[in-house]
Formats: structure tokens, C-alpha cells, sequence
């Protein structure tokens, strides 16, 4: 498709011999709010890495498939050529602030840096503009302090305004609300999305909470193991899950389990990219294994006539019985 910003097709990611990332695809379109979301080691911040060129910081490396950025392929390019896109088209606010504030520098001082990255001009008044986009209030008194005298949400918005800094055509939010309380959380998630339609860019919202992903994406990838195990529609998703990891994820969500007794958590843990299970990998976790499930890797099909696809046999048994059907 034309509109496409980023596409990921059948991409692997290794650091070392560990295949980290395996199987991923997954498109954003302009202006498009797209979520990704899995548990914890599931591979996000790595498809992170990738989409901001910074897998040779860990010692990755895109081992098979492609990544194309407005056609271009992206999965290619030097660091000197991802200098030009990182930042300036495609920014980053990182799950932790630590990695992207200093602690020893002025908040102020820290976007006025950044803007001079970006050789932007009257960099005095575009910081302020900057800090006033994600609704601080640009005092001298908080160009001045240190980002350990400011709120973790405070906090957040200052990321968001380096972000914002290189005007890009994609934000990356990985786990952007995670560490902050459910009032605050909630103004930063409507920043975003405010933020997002004002300036027309697309975001990929990466998150392990399936409520932060139905607040702000119209689309979403579900990732487990380092692989998209479903994508589809957000809302679909959500009502209808095609995978059992899915729905899993949903029956374990919070609010979800407000008026049980406790919640349900999802048995079991991942396994480590050196320690997945021959065939699927959700196998040893899944309450609808059968006998295929160990012999091979399900791929990520078409379930239904919207866009909604999934990697599980099951569907496979579904349409066979349909054949079954339609020949009787
Ligand atoms: N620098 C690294 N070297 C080797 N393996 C790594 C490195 N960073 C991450 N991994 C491994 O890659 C896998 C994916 O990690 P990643 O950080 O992408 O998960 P995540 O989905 O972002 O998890 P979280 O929700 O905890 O942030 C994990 O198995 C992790 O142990
Ligand atoms: S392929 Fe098998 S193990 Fe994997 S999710 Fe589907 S039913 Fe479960
Ligand atoms: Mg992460």
C-alpha cells in the first residue's frame, strides 16, 4: 500500500545465536495509531530497537526478512544514514526516562540540546513552544530544574516534547505510561493521542496493557515470543480474539477481573528466545494444545474477511470442518 510508513515483513533479529525476533510483520500507516503489545520478554522494545535503527547498540542484528521505511529499505541503512530518519521522522520516548534524560543537565537545557541536534532556528522560543505542546507550563523555574525534581509525569512530558522535537512523522511510545499512577496516565495517554491528531503523525503504542492499547490505537499486533501471533483491528481484537494467547492476555486484564475474586493470571511463563519449544511456541502455556501444535509453526493467516489475521492451528481445524461442511 502507498500510505504505508513502516512495514516489517517476515523479519528475524539475532544477538548472537539467540533469534530474539522471529516472524515479524507488521505495517504502519500515516497517521495510523497501531499498539503492540505482549508480556513482559516478549520482544517490543527490540522491534523498537529495529525501527530506530539502534539494534547494533545490544549487538543485533536483522538476520532475515525486511524492513522498509517509505519503501525504502530501512534494514540497510548505515548509521550514518539512520541519523537523517532517527528523531527527524521516526523518534523514540523510551520506556525508561533514565536512558533519556540526564540527570545531571536542566530540563530546559536538555531540549535545547536537542534542538540544536536538529539545527532547528530560534531554539529559546521552540523550546518553550515545545514544553507548552505537552502541556507544561515553560516558567523559568522549570527550564531550571532536574529531571529528579520533577513528577514522574512531568517527567513523561519532557520526553515526549524530545520526541516531539525533530517535528517526526512517527512516534514510538514504548511503555510510555507504565511506571506512572491511573490518573496520570490517563492525561498523558490523551496527550498523545491529542498530540497525534493535531500534528497528523502515526504512532505505535507499545504496551503490555491492553487498556492503554484500546484507549489509543485503531490496530494492533499481539506479540508473544518474538513473534506477532495476532494483528488485526483493535476493537475486533478485543471483542474477538482469534488466538488463545489473546485471549489469555484479555482474560487476564485487569478490569476485567474487577468483580472476581482474583485475577486470572496466564499460567506459566515464556520461554527465553534460547529455550522455545519446538512448534508453536505458546504450546506449553496453551489450554487448547493438541498434536500438531509441537510438530510445526503456525503462520500468521487471514481468519476472517477484516484484516484480522492469527498463527494457531486451531483455525486451521475450523476451516477444514467448514470444507467437511460445505462438501456435505
Ligand atoms: N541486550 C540484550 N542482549 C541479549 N538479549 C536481550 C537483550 N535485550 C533484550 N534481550 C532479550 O530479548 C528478548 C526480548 O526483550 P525485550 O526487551 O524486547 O522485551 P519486552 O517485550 O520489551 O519486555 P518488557 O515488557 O519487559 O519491556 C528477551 O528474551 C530479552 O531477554
Ligand atoms: S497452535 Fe496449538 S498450541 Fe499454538 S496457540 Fe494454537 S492451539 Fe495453542
Ligand atoms: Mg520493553
Amino acid at each position: 500500500m502507498t500510505d504505508a510508513l513502516l512495514a516489517l515483513d517476515n523479519v528475524a533479529v539475532r544477538i548472537r545465536s539467540a533469534e530474539i525476533l522471529r516472524d515479524v510483520s507488521l505495517t504502519v500507516r500515516r497517521g495510523a495509531a497501531v499498539g503492540l503489545v505482549g508480556e513482559t520478554g516478549s520482544g517490543k522494545s527490540m522491534t523498537c530497537r529495529l525501527l530506530t535503527g539502534t539494534l547494533a547498540v545490544v549487538g543485533g542484528q536483522l538476520s532475515r526478512g525486511t524492513f522498509q521505511y517509505r519503501g525504502e529499505d530501512a534494514g540497510r541503512w548505515s548509521e550514518r544514514q539512520w541519523r537523517r530518519y532517527r528523531g527527524r521522522r521516526i523518534a523514540l520516548v523510551p520506556q525508561s526516562s533514565q536512558s533519556a534524560l540526564d540527570p545531571l543537565m536542566p530540563v530546559g537545557a536538555q531540549v535545547e540540546e536537542t534542538l540544536r541536534e536538529y539545527r532547528a532556528p530560534n531554539i529559546a522560543r521552540r523550546t518553550r513552544e515545545l514544553l507548552h505542546a505537552v502541556q507544561l507550563d515553560a516558567t523559568a523555574a522549570l527550564l531550571d530544574l532536574y529531571p529528579h525534581q520533577l513528577s514522574g509525569g512531568m517527567r513523561q512530558r519532557v520526553m515526549i516534547a524530545l520526541a516531539l522535537a525533530g517535528d517526526p512523522e512517527l512516534i514510538i511510545a514504548d511503555e510510555a505510561t507504565t511506571a506512572l499512577d491511573v490518573t496520570v496516565q490517563k492525561s498523558i495517554l490523551e496527550l498523545l493521542e491529542q498530540l497525534r491528531q493535531q500534528r497528523g503523525m502515526a504512532l505505535l503504542a507499545v504496551s503490555h496493557d491492553l487498556s492503554v492499547i484500546e484507549q489509543l490505537t485503531t490496530d494492533v499486533a499481539i506479540m508473544y515470543s518474538g513473534s506477532i501471533v495476532e494483528s488485526g483491528p483493535t476493537g475486533l481484537i478485543l471483542a474477538d480474539p482469534g488466538h488463545p494467547y489473546t485471549r489469555a492476555l484479555i482474560r487476564s486484564r485487569p478490569h476485567m477481573a474487577e468483580h472476581r475474586a482474583r485475577l486470572e493470571s496466564i499460567p506459566g511463563s515464556p520461554p527465553s528466545p534460547e529455550d522455545r519449544p519446538s512448534g508453536c511456541a505458546f504450546r506449553t502455556r496453551c489450554p487448547s494444545v493438541f498434536d500438531k501444535c509441537s510438530s510445526a509453526v503456525p503462520a500468521l493467516t487471514g481468519i476472517d474477511t477484516h484484516a484480522h489475521f492469527a498463527s494457531c492451528f486451531l483455525h486451521d481445524v475450523v476451516d477444514a470442518s467448514l470444507d467437511e461442511v460445505n462438501r456435505i
